[in-house]
Formats: C-alpha cells, sequence, structure tokens
C-alpha cells in the first residue's frame, strides 16, 4: 500500500520534469497543477498516514523536492515565455507607427570649397579640365621641365606602379596643363581641379592624397600683373573683400619666376595668431609665368604667347576657411564631421 504512495509521486515527478508547456497560457496551466491552491500533490499529504512510521520521514522528503522541482521548472518555463514573447514583439510591427524621416546626406567639405573655387573663376572666363590620376612620367615631370635627373623630382615624393616605372600617381595636376596646351591652342584660360598622390607620412597637417586646383591662363601678352590680379580676385572672393596678397619669390621648374602666394591672415586680420604663426601671413599656393620650354614641349611658340600658372590645395584652404586643425578629417568621413559644412558658405 505505502509503496502505491511513493510510486503516484514518484510519477508526478516525472510528469513534471518531462513537462514542456508552450506559451503563457500553458504555463499557467502547469502552474495551477502543481503549485495552486488546489494542486495535484496536495491529496498525497493526506495520505501519508498509510504510510509506516520508518518512511514517514522518506516520504515527507519526496513529496517536498517534488514541490521543490514544480518551483524550479515553472521559474524556468516562466522566463522562457517572457523572453518568447519580447522577440516575438521585437519582430512585430507597428504599421500604423510614423515613419523615421531619412537621413539626407551633406556635401563634402572638400567639394563645397572646390565648387566654390570653381564658381569663382568661371566668373571671370576660366573653364574647368580635368584628367587621369594616373599619369606618365611625361606630363606629370618631363613637360614640366622636371626631367629625370632633376632635384625639383625630389620635392615631390612620388608613387609609382608596380612593375611600371614609366606610370605613376600624379603628384599634381599640373600634368594637366600640359595635356590641355598638347590639345588645344591659345587662347586657353582654364583650371584643374583634381586628387593627386604624394609619399608623404600622413600627419595632422599631411596627407598622402589630397586635392589641387591649378590654373592656367595663356595668350598674347599675358603678364605677370595679370596673375598678380587674377590671385587677388581669387583671394578676396574666397577669404574676404579685405584680404591682401604677397607674392613671395619661389622656385618652380615649370615657371620663371615662380613665386608663393601668400594671404593677410583673414583669421586675426593682421594682430597675429597661431593660425598664421604670427607672421600675419598664410601660404595659399604657388604660382608663376610658365617657363618658355614647357610651352615649346607643348607645341606653342613662347615668341608669340606668355601664360601664368597657379596651383593650390583644397584641403589647405578648407582647413583656413573652416578652421579645422588636422587633415586626416577629410579623409576619415565620419558623419558628425561631415555634417558642419554643407549649408557653412
Ligand atoms: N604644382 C605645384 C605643386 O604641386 C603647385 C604649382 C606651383 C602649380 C606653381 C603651378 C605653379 O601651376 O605655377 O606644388
Amino acid at each position: 500500500m505505502a509503496q502505491d504512495i511513493f510510486d503516484k509521486v514518484n510519477a508526478i515527478l516525472a510528469d513534471i520534469n518531462g513537462a514542456n508547456p508552450q506559451g503563457k497560457d500553458e504555463v499557467e496551466q502547469f502552474r495551477i497543477q502543481y503549485l495552486g491552491s488546489k494542486n495535484i500533490l496536495k491529496p498525497l499529504f493526506g495520505e501519508i498516514r498509510n504510510v509506516e512510521n520508518e518512511r514517514k520521514r522518506e516520504f515527507g522528503q519526496l513529496v517536498n523536492s517534488v514541490k521543490q522541482a514544480a518551483e524550479k521548472k515553472f521559474e524556468e518555463l516562466k522566463a522562457a515565455a517572457e523572453e518568447a514573447s519580447e522577440s516575438a514583439e521585437a519582430g512585430s510591427f507597428d504599421l500604423t507607427a510614423p515613419g523615421e524621416p531619412l537621413e539626407t546626406g551633406s556635401r563634402h567639405p572638400i567639394s563645397v570649397i572646390r565648387n566654390r573655387i570653381i564658381e569663382t573663376f568661371s566668373r571671370i572666363g576660366f573653364t574647368v579640365a580635368e584628367d587621369r590620376e594616373i599619369e606618365d612620367d611625361w606630363h606629370n615631370f618631363s613637360a614640366l621641365n622636371t626631367p629625370e635627373d632633376h632635384p625639383a623630382r625630389d620635392m615631390q615624393d612620388t608613387y609609382y606602379l608596380l612593375h611600371d616605372t614609366e606610370r605613376l600617381l600624379r603628384t599634381h595636376t599640373s600634368s594637366v596643363q600640359i595635356r590641355t596646351m598638347e590639345n588645344q591652342k591659345p587662347p586657353i584660360r582654364a583650371i584643374f581641379p583634381g586628387r593627386v598622390y604624394r609619399n608623404e607620412t600622413i600627419s595632422a597637417r599631411a596627407h598622402c592624397q589630397f586635392h589641387q586646383v591649378e590654373g592656367l591662363y595663356i595668350d598674347k601678352d599675358v603678364s605677370f600683373a595679370d596673375l598678380k590680379q587674377t590671385v587677388e580676385y581669387f583671394a578676396k572672393e574666397i577669404f574676404g573683400h579685405n584680404t591682401k596678397i604677397r607674392l613671395r619669390p619661389s622656385f618652380f621648374p615649370f615657371t620663371e619666376p615662380s613665386a608663393e602666394i601668400d594671404i593677410s591672415c583673414f583669421i586675426c586680420g593682421g594682430d597675429g595668431c597661431n593660425v598664421c604663426k604670427y607672421t600675419t601671413w598664410v601660404e595659399i599656393g604657388g604660382c608663376g609665368m610658365v617657363d618658355p620650354q614647357v610651352l615649346k614641349n607643348c607645341g606653342i611658340d613662347p615668341d608669340e604667347y606668355t601664360g601664368f600658372a597657379f596651383g593650390m590645395g583644397v584641403e589647405r584652404i578648407a582647413m583656413l576657411k573652416y578652421r579645422v586643425n588636422d587633415i586626416r578629417l577629410f579623409f576619415e568621413n565620419d558623419v558628425r564631421f561631415l555634417k558642419q559644412f554643407d549649408s557653412a558658405w
């Protein structure tokens, strides 16, 4: 008789361990059945009187362990059911919810400046020409008066193509000046925006890729005064009408005479600051009168035509204009950075 009762309790224990109710309702049924106020275990307590005295303790322990097993199982089932309903909720779609606004992109600050430069020059009759980034030695160096053994080649650390020392990533967009002069008869009045590459250690102030805008004006009787006027017009348009320019004698193999272009520091207005390093002048590019040999190299008669050329770095101008102190930011493309410039002009 007593063994019967033990068997019944053991059967209930097996049922509990094997139970697999699904969903909240079935789990609740499980709770009522094994843990509710009228649970299936209760009547068994009454049967204890039928158990021999020496096995009463054993029976009590067994009933208790069944109760504990039911509690443990219930906790597990409850947690699983909650998790399942949460993930079902996450997957469900509220079709009536208002849509999330689409994020619109913003123009890259380098594009903003580049477009502004193009617009400024197009107002005084300059057209835009673009060309390849992988250049040959002739267009990047030799035609620009920079033969193989010329020390000026060291000024620009060049990336050559593997297994092809004739071809390289252009180090400046002066190569497009050459291509334009080869293909077009003067008068020529054009600017050349584009990406250029130099084998430089990347730092806050230098990068191995950057953008330039170069310009070229070839016609009869073009003089250094025309160059100066053009540069001054440009500087005032970009940096403000109080801006002054200074042309500082320099050297480039493709221009003679050559000059660096400085603008008066528009940040401190002449008081001295850390942008102009307390000199009140900031360098923005180079320029000069096109060397007669360069004209000859492109089939233009230097006795008939003269011209000027200039070149400047777009990142440099953007850094000055927007007070950005690390050139790498322009290439990392963090939208939190990029978003700040779209309407900045
Ligand atoms: N190509 C020069 C550079 O990348 C910049 C430059 C200087 C361009 C003088 C010119 C120029 O056209 O006349 O450093």
